[in-house]
């Protein structure tokens, strides 16, 4: 509860600011401040009846300095000066104000975070601004049109067991993601049975550090996000239950996000996008041309016959006796690697994919060269394989675009990770707006999914609490 400071709460604050100022403010300065500072407002914040901190603000015209801010030291690390700092923000905009100021010590690197994930920027550096010659930042955030609504997100459709939670400006409040690959990795696959095991192990840990890390409480949050499909049906259970679980327990709303729309959004967090786009998802399960309208319209405009291309990339690594995933390894050694075995170019009509023919092909290769006892050039078989798939995509993704024009162009899924198709996707197309997701959000994570779930929220697309997970679902669904 945060309610204003009264005279009586003066010995319960001279102690938490003796420990936690070099020159504290004694008894007689909070009294000015409370008696005779008509710019000032002093509020406590009491947890169980005591006082764990205070805020000191000042107003001038529309801003409002914040002078000073406490947390007890018991209390620290618990997500209470960001609840305190969140208020006093709020109490600041009800008030009128439009932005708010304050001094921090360059070398309070815990202060200056608390700061920055609440929006405040640096604006000018003071220097050897303390008595102690230390330099002080000038930070401020505006108050007025900051949308803050906040998602909790969980993914768990595969092998990754994520959670997350971001806000409407797409700011980051945390992002936790553990990969089980290496355990999966021994069986040349993903093992289902074994990865809904593993999630069910991990999944508690995983969204409490994603809460600890956000310096958030529950409170804060106002939505439950989760992947509903597709995926593997037992790891899909897992995130389902842990956020119907949240979303029960806490009365926070609950949303089912399609993972490839996750794929598509995480784009966001480059900038903002522009429709109608294409989207070219390329993951280990799908292969496909989105044509997204707007952000609630989604039309799938091609799609693979077969193989999805990150499973094709995955068995010809397998068959060339290399590790799982094969992606990144495949994408390593054709770097090294030249056209010199000659893999045929997959026919399929419209704006389809297939890629079992090329996969085929490359097995055969394999076993006559080995029959024949001649080595295989991994390397050129890794480029061979590898150009002839992303030339392919590439210029079905042209037709495509011939087909339906679009402002922007989003790579999305875990194959956008490649370094040839990145190569190639920018060589090709130059004349719209491309955009290539940053390595770390391309193979499966939290992030994207609530990205997804914060254009569903606009929508008000919530789920009921015995909402069925769906395995096989669709893009357009
Ligand atoms: O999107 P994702 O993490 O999981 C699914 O939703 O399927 O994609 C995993 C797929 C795997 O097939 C993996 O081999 C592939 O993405 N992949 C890559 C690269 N990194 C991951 N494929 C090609 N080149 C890469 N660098
Ligand atoms: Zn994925």
């Amino acid at each position: 509860m945060i309610e204003r400071m009264k005279k009586e709460d003066l010995d319960e604050i001279v102690i938490i600011e003796n420990e936690a100022f070099t020159k504290p403010w004694d008894r007689d300065y909070f009294i000015h401040e409370i008696d005779e500072n008509e710019f000032s407002e002093l509020y406590v914040y009491r947890v169980d009846n005591e006082i764990i901190g205070y805020v000191d603000l000042w107003y001038m015209f529309e801003n409002c300095d914040l002078t000073k801010i406490a947390i007890k030291r018991d209390f620290r690390h618990h997500g209470y000066g960001n609840r305190l700092l969140n208020e006093a923000m709020k109490i600041a905009k009800d008030k009128g104000s439009e932005f708010m100021h304050l001094e921090v010590d360059v070398n309070n690197e815990d202060a200056i975070r608390l700061y920055r994930k609440n929006h405040f920027e640096v604006v000018r550096t003071r220097e050897k601004y303390y008595e102690n010659q230390d330099d002080a930042y000038d930070m401020v955030c505006g108050l007025i049109g900051n949308a803050t609504r906040k998602v909790l997100a969980i993914e768990s459709s595969c092998d990754e067991t994520a959670c997350a939670i971001i806000d409407e400006n797409r700011h980051v409040y945390s992002s936790v993601v553990t990969s089980q690959i290496d355990v999966h990795a021994r069986f040349g696959g993903v093992i289902p049975e074994v990865a809904s095991r593993m999630h069910v192990e991990q999944i508690s840990t995983i969204v409490d550090q994603a809460i600890c890390q956000s310096g958030l409480t529950i409170d804060e949050i106002d939505a439950i996000a989760y992947t509903i499909g597709p995926g593997l049906i037992g790891s899909l259970h897992v995130g389902a239950t842990a956020a119907k679980s949240l979303a029960f327990f806490y009365d926070k709303p609950l949303i089912g996000v399609h993972h490839l729309k996750g794929h598509i959004f995480v784009n966001e967090m480059i900038k903002p996008l522009e429709y109608p786009l294409m989207a070219l998802v390329v993951s280990g399960g799908h292969t496909e041309l989105v044509y997204v309208e707007n952000d609630n319209s989604f039309k799938i405009i091609g799609t693979t016959l077969d193989d999805a291309i990150g499973e094709a990339y995955d068995k010809v690594a397998r068959i060339m006796h290399e590790a799982y995933p094969g992606g990144p390894v495949i994408d390593r050694l054709a770097k090294e690697g030249k056209m010199s075995y000659q893999l045929p170019t997959p026919k399929v009509g419209d704006l389809n994919f297939s890629f079992s023919g090329l996969k085929n092909a490359v097995n055969t290769l394999v076993k006559k060269e080995t029959e024949k006892g001649n080595e295989i050039n991994k390397n050129d078989l890794a480029f061979s394989f590898q150009e002839t798939a992303l030339r392919f995509l590439v210029n079905k993704t042209k037709k495509a675009l011939e087909q339906y024009p679009c402002k922007c162009l989003v790579l999305a899924g875990g194959v956008a990770a490649n370094s040839r198709l990145r190569e190639l996707m920018q060589e090709n197309f130059k004349d719209i707006d491309l955009i290539l997701p940053p390595l770390k959000y391309c193979t499966d994570n939290a992030l994207m999914i609530a990205c997804a779930a914060l254009h569903y929220l606009k929508y008000g697309k919530v789920v009921s609490l015995v909402a069925s997970s769906k395995p096989g679902m669709s893009i357009e669904d």
